[in-house]
Formats: C-alpha cells, sequence, structure tokens
C-alpha cells in the first residue's frame, strides 16, 4: 500500500507540473517581456464615426491603389506591376479594422512614415517620400470615419493564414507554408503545385520581379520567415512585430499596427509552418503519460508479487 501512496503523490506532482505549474511560469515570464503590450497609449484616442461617410471617403481616397475585396472592388494593378510602382504591393484595406489598432490606423492614415517608425528613410535629403501619401490635411474626424468604415466591413474571425498574409505577406515569403508539397507563401500570393513546369516557372519570374522591386524599395529582401519562429522565438517575434525599431535600429522594416490579438495570430501562423510537427508531439505527450502511468502499475504490482514469494 505504501507504494501505491507514493505513486500517487508523484504522478499528483507529475501532472500538477505538466498542467499547472508550466504554463502559468510561462505566461508570466511573458507578461514581463511583452514589450509595450500592443497598447500604443502614445497615440491619441480615436472616436467612433460614421461608417457611411467613411466609405466615401475610401472610395475617393484610397481605391487608387488598394483594393478591397469586402466592396469588390478590384486591385487597378497586379502585384507584381503595384511593387514596380510603389516598392510594395498595396494591401487589400478589407481587413484592416480587426487587425490593426484603431489608433494606430488613425495615426497611419494621418502619416504613414511617422507612424510605423520609418521617417529615417524619408528625409528631405533623401529625396524620397512614403509611397502612401499622408492625409493629416483631412479633418480628426474624417479619418476617424474611415477607421469606424474600415472595422465595419472587416471579418470578425480571420485565421492565423489571413492575418499573416495581411499583415506580412507583402513582404514576407515563407517557403514552408504549404497543404501539398511544391506549394507555398510568396509575396505575390500563395504559389500552387503546378501540373506544368513552364507554369511553375512563369510564376517564380513574377515572384522575382516583385522581390526586385521590394529590394530596392526596402535597401535589402525581407528574409523568408519559414524558420523565425524555431530561430528566435515569440518574445522576438512579439517586439519585432510591435516596434521593430526597438529590435533593429534603423531598419526599414515598418511597425504594422497590429492589436493584440493579430500579433498573436501572425505568431500562431509562424509556428504551425515553422513547426508542423508540433501537434503530434503535444498529442504524444497524454499518450506517454498515459504510458507511464500503466507500466508504473504493472511494476508495482511485479514488485509485489516478487517479494510475497520471497516472505
Ligand atoms: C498612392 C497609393 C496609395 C494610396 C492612395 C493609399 N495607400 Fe495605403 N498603402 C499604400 C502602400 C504602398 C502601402 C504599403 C506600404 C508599406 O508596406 O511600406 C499602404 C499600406 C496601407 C495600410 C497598411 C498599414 C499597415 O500597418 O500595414 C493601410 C491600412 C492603408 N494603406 C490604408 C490606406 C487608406 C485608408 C487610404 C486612403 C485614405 C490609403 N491607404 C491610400 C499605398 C497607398
Ligand atoms: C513593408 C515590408 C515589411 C512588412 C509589411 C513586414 N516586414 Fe518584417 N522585415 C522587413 C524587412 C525589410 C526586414 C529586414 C530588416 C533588417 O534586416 O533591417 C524585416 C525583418 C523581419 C524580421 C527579422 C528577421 C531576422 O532574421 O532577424 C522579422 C522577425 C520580421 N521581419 C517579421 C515580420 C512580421 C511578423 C511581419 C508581419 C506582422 C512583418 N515582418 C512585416 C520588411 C517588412
Amino acid at each position: 500500500m505504501r507504494e501505491l501512496k507514493i505513486l500517487a503523490v508523484v504522478v499528483f506532482f507529475t501532472l500538477l507540473t505538466y498542467w499547472g505549474v508550466e504554463p502559468f511560469a510561462h505566461s508570466q515570464m511573458h507578461a514581463h517581456v511583452d514589450g509595450k503590450n500592443f497598447e500604443y497609449s502614445h497615440l491619441p484616442a480615436v472616436k467612433a464615426g460614421d461608417a457611411a461617410k467613411g466609405k466615401e471617403l475610401v472610395m475617393t481616397n484610397c481605391t487608387a491603389c488598394h483594393s478591397i475585396n469586402a466592396e469588390n472592388m478590384p486591385a487597378p494593378m497586379d502585384a507584381v506591376m503595384s511593387a514596380a510602382t510603389y516598392g510594395v504591393n498595396p494591401p487589400d484595406l478589407s481587413n484592416f479594422g480587426a487587425i490593426l489598432d484603431p489608433k494606430y490606423l488613425a495615426a497611419f492614415i494621418a502619416d504613414p512614415a511617422k507612424a510605423s517608425g520609418v521617417s529615417h528613410k524619408f528625409t528631405a535629403e533623401s529625396g524620397k517620400s512614403h509611397p502612401m501619401p499622408g492625409y493629416n490635411w483631412m479633418p480628426k474626424e474624417d479619418i476617424e470615419h474611415i477607421v469606424t468604415y474600415m472595422q465595419s466591413i472587416a471579418k470578425k474571425d480571420l485565421t492565423p493564414k489571413e492575418v499573416y498574409v495581411d499583415a506580412c505577406g507583402r513582404c514576407h515569403a515563407n517557403r514552408y507554408d504549404n497543404k501539398v508539397m511544391g506549394e507555398k507563401w510568396t509575396q505575390i500570393g500563395q504559389k500552387e503545385r503546378f501540373k506544368y513546369k513552364k507554369d511553375s516557372l512563369a510564376f517564380d519570374i513574377q515572384v522575382i520581379e516583385y522581390e526586385d522591386s521590394l529590394k530596392k524599395y526596402m535597401g535589402k529582401l525581407p528574409p523568408d520567415l519559414a524558420m523565425i519562429f524555431r530561430a528566435k522565438g515569440t518574445h522576438f517575434l512579439e517586439t519585432m512585430i510591435e516596434d521593430p525599431q526597438s529590435q533593429l535600429h534603423g531598419t526599414a522594416m515598418p511597425a504594422v499596427g497590429l492589436t493584440k490579438d493579430a500579433a498573436e495570430q501572425v505568431i500562431q501562423h509562424l509556428e504551425n509552418t515553422g513547426d508542423p510537427s508540433k501537434p503530434i508531439r503535444d498529442s504524444m505527450g497524454v499518450w506517454f503519460l498515459l504510458y507511464m502511468g500503466i507500466f508504473t502499475i504493472l511494476a508495482v504490482l511485479w514488485k509485489k508479487s516478487v517479494w510475497k514469494k520471497l516472505h
């Protein structure tokens, strides 16, 4: 009986560590290193506006560059042409109302370079200006109408992949983002598995053209993010998403302005693609404990029967 009590104690503490202490410690450690916790408290508050007025403003000011799938507004040019013109493909605006902090979105519309922390690239001496014009000539209320409109059309239940595509996908490829072999995410969209090599090569050429424009705009090619989760982990990604300058001073990567939830979805996506066997490993954990449990009981029973014979 004593053995069984000891066993019970061991099992209890093993499970406590597995389900209680470890996740708790994890959450505590992250709370400390969370940067500014995606609060954007340095930016002024944004009041709710009028979505109908916002729609009018967006249709007259933004659709010359951006598509809005939610409104069946097509892109004026394809991704490669857009990048040749602006350096990068202006993203589809359908879901930014859901993934960006509203204060950040308002600040970005007013002054994109300043809000995203890349004014150092667009100084008077450089002779360059941000490819998206600032709208700080608009009254603050108009920008609030735009933000309210963008929130009203955004999907509420985006997948981690959809958030990644909107927030990072125009700059960062991901060679392991595939459902079937031969697929991957490129900055011009998902590369499918082509039946003919000719079509596959034609697609690759488009990607190279896009990347050439992007390189010119950014000064270097944004790296493929397939392995970044394994290489750098959650904390690095969080700070890189919230404030790239804090991680790499003077970097060309803009801040993206994601909410905490959206940032977590992006990181989830990078974990999913960078470590696709993790769900399998996690589900193995329970089986392993079960195996250990049964094995221990058998060992105790065996020991008892051996000792019985000896007494
Ligand atoms: C002249 C073209 C142009 C116009 C007009 C324009 N944009 Fe943009 N926009 C861009 C480009 C280019 C980018 C990508 C910049 C980058 O990634 O460095 C962008 C990026 C964005 C983003 C993404 C911000 C982020 O955090 O990733 C949002 C949101 C946005 N624009 C909203 C708007 C709204 C709203 C309007 C109208 C009020 C507008 N844009 C008008 C070219 C334009
Ligand atoms: C407008 C283009 C652009 C967008 C959008 C963008 N990045 Fe970047 N990113 C870059 C560039 C350029 C670099 C290289 C920076 C450098 O080395 O200075 C970079 C670097 C990085 C790095 C560092 C990689 C390393 O090896 O250290 C990470 C991590 C990263 N980006 C993650 C993201 C994530 C996550 C998103 C979306 C939330 C995102 N980026 C959106 C342009 C972009």
